[in-house]
């Protein structure tokens, strides 16, 4: 369908309608419930599978629909990015062990509305160096948000994660970025989570996009298995990721895809 809402930036970035956050909050919040929902089944001996299962009857139950089941071919409702899996790790066979972290993000379509995020997971007992991890890139993901208001830019919102998490010692993922969305999955613009202050294209209000930083132990680089999805570090060090949807008001931003349950950034005890 074609997207005819609002304007259209000279960056080519849809301006919504304030009747549309109303929208994106709907759909945000189901995604949202729905990582909620999948907390108790995240243990040792349980299978990236199993829980895309659960994932894809939670979609159902709701009468939602899958954004990625079908999108270039993908077939889950869900990817699930074990220990140095960065993104994209596609539900299987593998079997959770204890000590693993995992990021689990869903994508659903309400009333044509893109509700997307993601946030970590772990089964079983919490490493030191994966807690902090974990810490790092969570905070990153919130101190990109506190960057998001009316004449600040995306490259704002980028140097305020990379310049946290670089001084924490940990490094940015660069091969895969945020997104615009809105009725649409991938968007302009491409929301890098590093970069120079005041960069790119200016932030105004009525904005909707992802903010999704990867942060890795190790190095940078990744790369992209025979599978055609799943991205891993190539210096096989641990990688973590958060998701948020949010839309720009005009005083900061509204973020679409809060946890009804409170258990974004500590889904564990
Ligand atoms: N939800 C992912 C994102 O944050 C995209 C997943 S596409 C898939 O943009 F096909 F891999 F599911
Ligand atoms: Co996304
Ligand atoms: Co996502």
């Amino acid at each position: 369908m074609k997207e005819t809402r609002g304007r259209v930036t000279k960056d080519g970035i849809r301006i919504y309608d304030p009747a549309d956050f109303a929208g994106m909050r709907a759909a945000g919040q189901v995604a949202a419930e729905i990582l909620d929902a999948v907390i108790p089944l995240v243990k040792p001996g349980a299978t990236t599978g199993e829980l895309d299962e659960f994932i894809t009857a939670e979609v159902e139950r709701r009468g939602v629909i899958s954004a990625t089941i079908g999108y270039k071919g993908y077939r889950h409702a869900s990817c699930i990015s074990v220990n140095h899996v960065v993104c994209h790790g596609i539900p299987g066979n593998k079997v959770l062990a204890d000590g693993d972290i995992l990021n689990i993000d869903v994508t659903v379509i309400v009333d044509g509305w893109y509700g997307d995020t993601s946030r970590m997971f772990v089964a079983g007992n919490l490493g030191r160096k994966a807690e902090r991890l974990i810490e790092v890139t969570h905070e990153g993901l919130m101190r990109g948000i506190a960057a998001v208001k009316p004449g600040n830019t995306f490259g704002d919102i980028g140097n305020a994660i990379q310049t946290y998490v670089e001084a924490s010692r940990m490094s940015v993922v660069r091969d895969f970025c945020g997104h615009g969305l809105g009725r649409v999955f991938h968007a302009p613009p491409n929301v890098l989570h590093y970069g120079r202050a005041g960069s790119g294209a200016v932030l105004e209000e009525g904005m909707f996009f992802t903010i999704e930083p990867m942060v890795n132990l190790g190095r940078p680089e990744t790369k992209v298995l025979a599978d055609d999805w799943t991205a891993v570090t190539r210096d096989k060090s641990l990688s973590a990721q958060y998701e948020h949807s949010v839309g720009v008001t005009a005083e900061g931003c509204e973020i679409f895809t809060l946890s009804p349950a409170g258990k974004f950034f500590r889904t564990w005890a």
